[in-house]
Order: C-alpha cells, then sequence, then structure tokens
C-alpha cells in the first residue's frame, strides 16, 4: 500500500496524485483520495482499480484545489478490491476521513463494539471499523488529537494510520507500529509518506518516524510524539534520491528502464568501498574489527528475489571469508527455534528495508543478542534503521515489481561484505584480494554488455510467446540465477516455471523433459570452473537426448555446447563468482519480453505488491 499525506498552499489534489504515482511500485488495486477544503468540507474520491480510474473520477468530478489531504493505494487484505472497500474511510458521520496501512488484528472486537455504538459500516475492512472508533471517540474527548491517541492505543497488528478532521482542518496526524511512516519538511508545507518518493518532487528535507510515535503536521510545524503524548526529538536527513530518477524516462516500461541501468546500479553500490588497496566498508569498520573476526557463523535472511541474491552470495562469503552461511527466507526463519549466538551473524537483504517478514526476522535476531547487517536500497528504511550496521546498495530508486537493477546491486553489496569480512580474518591473500577487486573494476562495462543481448532475447521470447512451461539449470552459483530467472517468469509473464540445480535434474526432474520444453542452462566457465562446465555440458546432452529445447547461456568462444543448443547467448567473460551478474540479465530480459508479448502489465503483475508490508 502507499499512503500521502499533504498540508499546505499548493493544489493538495496534484500533490497528493503525483506522490500516489511516485508509489505505484508498492503494488495496488485501489486508490483514494481525502480533501478538506478551504470551505471546510471534507469529500472523498476513491475507485478499485490502477491511479488512471481515479483520475478519471477526479476529471468527472472534481475536489476544491486547495487544503488537507490525504491519499492512498491499497493491496486489498480485509476485503476485496471494490470502490466500497477501497479508503478514505470516514468517521463521525463523514467528518473525519482515514487511511491505513497493515492489518488489524483485534477488528473484530473493534467492529462489533462500534456496530451497537450504532455505527453503520458500510466496508467489509478493518480500516472502517477504526475510522468508526475515532469518529466515536472524537465525540468523546472533544479533539482529534487525544482521540486519535486514544484509538491507536488499542489496535492491536501492524499499523501506519494518517486522520484528518474536518473540524480541525489545519492538520493531519499520523501513527506508525510495524508499518512505514516518513515525513517530508517543507516551507509552510509538510508531506506524510509511507516513503520518501511518496513527497521526493517537491523536497529533499527527510524526517524517519520512529517506531511507536505520532505525528502531527500543519503547514508551520511538525511534532512528533509516542504513543502517550510524550515529545519525541527527530533528526532531519537528505534524501539523496533524484525525482528524475523515478521517472519512466522514455522507456516502455519501469522494468525496462531498470534492467537498463543495471552497470550503473553495480558501479554505484562499489563506489567507496574498493581501491586497489582493497575492500573496505566503513559502516562495517565502525562494527569494530574483533566482532566481525569472532563471528563463526552468518544466517543470510530475505524473502522472493533479495534471497537469491543472499544464495548467490552465500558461495562468495564462504569461499571468501571461510565461514559457514546458510540462507534462510525471513518467515521461515524465526519459527524454527534457530541455533543462534554471540557469534552469529545475521544479515538481512531487503530493497525496500520495509518487507515485513524481513522486518520480524531482523527484529528476533536483535531480541536473541546477535549482529545484525541490513542489506538495503532505500535510505533509512526501518530494517536497516533496526540493524547494527546498514550496508546501501545504490541502485536508486526502483519502481517495476519486479526487481532487477536492485537484485544484482545487492549481490554487489554481499559480495564486498564477503571481501571486508575476508580482508579482516586474514583469509585471502592480496592476490586474491586484487584479482576481486580487478573482476569487480572491469564489472559494470561487462554488465553494459549483457544488456546488450535484448534484442536475441526479444526474438526467442517473440517465438515463444504460447510457451506453457520453462525450465532454468544452473549448478554452483547459477542455481540461484535459475531460480531467480525462474521467479521472474512466475511474476511477471504467468508462466510455470521451475529452477533447478543442474545436478538435482537426474534426481527426478529430468521426468519433466518432453519433447519440445524450453529449457535455459546456465553455463559455467570452461576456464574458471572447467570441470563444472563439462558437467553442466554433459547435463545438456542428457535433456537435448530427451526432446529439450536448449537455449544455452555460456561465455563468449565457449563452442563445447553448440552441437547440443538449439539457441546460445553469449556474454562477457567474467570469473565463476561474478558470473550471476551477468547471466541474470538475459534471463530479466526474457521474463520482459515474454510478458509484453502476452500484453501484460510488465511493471504491476496481478497480484504482486513490491513490497509487501503485511506478514
Ligand atoms: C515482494 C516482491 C519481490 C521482492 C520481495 C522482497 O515479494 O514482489 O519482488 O523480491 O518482496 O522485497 P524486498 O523489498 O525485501 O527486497
Amino acid at each position: 500500500c502507499g499512503i500521502v499525506g499533504y498540508i499546505g498552499p499548493n493544489d493538495t489534489v496534484e500533490v497528493l496524485l503525483n506522490g500516489l504515482r511516485r508509489l505505484e511500485y508498492r503494488g495496488y488495486d485501489s486508490a483514494g483520495v481525502a480533501v478538506v477544503d478551504t470551505n471546510g468540507s471534507l469529500s472523498v474520491r476513491k475507485r478499485s482499480g490502477k491511479l488512471a480510474r481515479l483520475e478519471d473520477l477526479l476529471e468527472a468530478s472534481p475536489l476544491d484545489a486547495s487544503g488537507t489531504g490525504i491519499g492512498h493505494t491499497r493491496w486489498a487484505t480485509h476485503g476485496g478490491p471494490t470502490d466500497v472497500n477501497a479508503h478514505p474511510h470516514l468517521g463521525d458521520e463523514g467528518k473525519l476521513a482515514v487511511i491505513h496501512n497493515g492489518i488489524v488484528e483485534n477488528f473484530a472486537q473493534l467492529r462489533s463494539e462500534v456496530e451497537s455504538a450504532g455505527v453503520e459500516l458500510l466496508s467489509e475492512t478493518d480500516t472502517e471499523v477504526v475510522a468508526a472508533l475515532l469518529g466515536l471517540e472524537v465525540a468523546r474527548q472533544g479533539d482529534l488529537e487525544t482521540a486519535f491517541r486514544a484509538v491507536v492505543a488499542r489496535l492491536h497488528g501492524t499499523f501506519t494510520l494518517l486522520a484528518m478532521h474536518r473540524d480541525e482542518p489545519g492538520k493531519v496526524l499520523a501513527a506508525r507500529h510495524h508499518s512505514p511512516l516518513v515525513i517530508g519538511l517543507g516551507d509552510g508545507e509538510n508531506f506524510l509518506g509511507s516513503d520518501v518518493a511518496a513527497f521526493v518532487s517537491f523536497t529533499k528535507r527527510a524526517v524517519a518516524v520512529e517506531e511507536d510515535s505520532i505525528a502531527i503536521i500543519t503547514p508551520a510545524e511538525v511534532r512528533v510524539t509516542d504513543f502517550s503524548g510524550n515529545t519525541v526529538e527527530f533528526e532531519e536527513f537528505e534524501v539523496e534520491w533524484d525525482a528524475d530518477a523515478s521517472d519512466k524516462g522514455g522507456w516502455s516500461s519501469f522494468m525496462a528502464k531498470e534492467i537498463n541501468e543495471q552497470a550503473d546500479a553495480v558501479g554505484n553500490t562499489l563506489r567507496g568501498r574498493i581501491s586497489s588497496a582493497g575492500v573496505e566498508i566503513p559502516e562495517l569498520t565502525a562494527l569494530g574489527d574483533d566482532r566481525l573476526r569472532e563471528i563463526d557463523r552468518i544466517i543470510i535472511i530475505a524473502c522472493g528475489t533479495a534471497s537469491y541474491a543472499g544464495h548467490v552470495g552465500s558461495y562468495a562469503i564462504e569461499q571468501w571469508a571461510r565461514v559457514p552461511v546458510e540462507v534462510q527466507l525471513s518467515h521461515e526463519f524465526r519459527y524454527r527455534d534457530p541455533v543462534l549466538s554471540d557469534r552469529t551473524l545475521v544479515i538481512s537483504v531487503s530493497q525496500s528495508g520495509e518487507t515485513m517478514d524481513t522486518l520480524m526476522a531482523v527484529k528476533y535476531a536483535i531480541e536473541r543478542g546477535v549482529t545484525t547487517i541490513s542489506v538495503c536500497n532505500t535510505q533509512s528504511a526501518t530494517i536497516p534503521r533496526e540493524s547494527d550496521a546498514a550496508v546501501y546498495t545504490h541502485a536508486g530508486p526502483e519502481v517495476a515489481v519486479a526487481s532487477t537493477k536492485a537484485f544484482v546491486a545487492q549481490i554487489t553489496a554481499i559480495y564486498l561484505i564477503g571481501l571486508h569480512l575476508a580482508r579482516v580474518r586474514g583469509t585471502f591473500s592480496a592476490e586474491e584480494q586484487t584479482r576481486a577487486v580487478e573482476q569487480f573494476e572491469a564489472l559494470p562495462a561487462k554488465v553494459a554488455e549483457a544488456i546488450e543481448t535484448r534484442d536475441q532475447i526479444a526474438q526467442l521470447a517473440h517465438w515463444m510467446a504460447d510457451t506453457r512451461s520453462v525450465l532454468f539449470l544452473g549448478r554452483h552459483v547459477g542455481y540461484p540465477i535459475a531460480l531467480e530467472g525462474a521467479l521472474k517468469l512466475k511474476e511477471i509473464a504467468y508462466i510455470h516455471a521451475e529452477g533447478f540445480a543442474a545436478g538435482e535434474l537426474k534426481h527426478g526432474p529430468i521426468a519433466l523433459i518432453d519433447h519440445g520444453q524450453p529449457v535455459f542452462v546456465l553455463v559455467p566457465s570452461p576456464r574458471t570452473s572447467p570441470i563444472m562446465h563439462s558437467k553442466v555440458v554433459s547435463n545438456i546432452q542428457e535433456i537435448r537426448a530427451r526432446g529439450a529445447r536448449v537455449i544455452a547461456v555460456v561465455e563468449k568462444g565457449d563452442t563445447a555446447v553448440l552441437p547440443y543448443a538449439d539457441d546460445v547467448v553469449r556474454l562477457p567473460l567474467a570469473d565463476t563468482l561474478f558470473e550471476p551478474l551477468l547471466q541474470v540479465i538475459p534471463l530479466q530480459w526474457f521474463a520482459l519480453e515474454l510478458s509484453t508479448a502476452k500484453g501484460l502489465d510488465v511493471d504491476q503483475p496481478r497480484n504482486l505488491a513490491k513490497s509487501v508490508t503485511v506478514e
């Protein structure tokens, strides 16, 4: 869900829509705005479906342009994506409006309470119950702020909640509990958002609201309190993202733009962290070398694409820093009663830094006294703020739901952590360090070259537009890339796809191979991993003999696969550990081109949200 709040002299509806557009990437299935205008009346416009539908409604039935406003994009949880269930919801007989991100767990109980107080609810949402409750409290307490505090104290679950009341027109209130909230500071105007994208076109000055706080904004003032009303100090930070970076800029989709930005994503993530002297990440130096030397086990936690970046990274960290590394899905991690000690390091990987499953896993790790490092792409998001150290990826804002540039930046950042650990722990010779730095320095140019595979892949996708199933095979670091290739295809082309470790094929999946079954095979470099290479070539022969249509992704000059492959995609040369950063690119293009060939919405696939802020 996306949340925007605005108070100030400018066209409120325009500011809200701009914010909602920039938050579109978070995924949603309905949208709405509410405004208290200068005459003191409160009006709402909301619609199921995309923002364009809300814009049509606003054109047909405009709102007074200036005043106080809140806007919302909703990803349905309680109740389907209908006009009625869309936010904002009204309370106090239409005098107040509320928007909400998260889930109110005790809503059934609150619902019967407000119904027995005589309120008639129109929607199936937990949010309308909160609006109703707030209405009853305002009637009881007399002012919005006291009432808001009383309601917030009664909610169980997760929420970012924004409220405004027609009788107190110059004010928007916001509360956060396990769900993101940032404030944008303007001159005679102030903003609220689920993240800085909501207001980055208007101000670069931001405040990350702490967990369990309430923010009160007026045109002239910003106040933050805890849930009991005690004033809390806050710190301002400068937003690094450029407003233009979250524009499509001539590309057919955000995903196409973002695939194309991957050389910069890698280059910017490396900047300031590698030199001929090796790798040093200042944020990790601040943790203290002794602490890093004592680590005897690393657990990487993440979801979705970020977990595959972690999986790729696990091979590199083990190889370089000689520490056992395992990757766990965040939502599985804490329920298995993991074996943790003060020598365990947990590295979380999250583009948004707000994924609830990952945040909860990080909090669990912190409670258990474990050192935590966050690999994150979003400045001042909750996960990096909670963690002991944050190693930011500098991929810039990622808007398309399917992650691409954040993924390569995540692998880059995890590798840098591996190299930093290897240096501190002395597990790496100077020559090895130099070799890794050279590989990194050459990487952005190679990534740019891999991006050039698009036309070839577009042809392939065109021929395969009717394909109903695609398999991906990889070995070693190619294995998580096979998983990622399959995930991309599921996410945006809605095609059944699976990734396998190439060696596992003969233990079951080979039974799936039938005449014409497309299989992408990620072939490791014959120069830097000759044995794995020859094993994968054998795997190709096995599936080819059973009728598979083989698309081999190889390094340039590898001719061993030519007799057995139907199509060959050639990539620049890189050492084995660096190949995933190139191999994933044709697979990203493939998913995008197939989705396009099927006429689907590449950037906003059905049922998915970019940042899943519920567990
Ligand atoms: C959602 C998105 C995925 C993403 C995952 C993790 O499921 O649809 O594309 O990989 O969340 O997101 P994060 O922001 O934590 O990297």
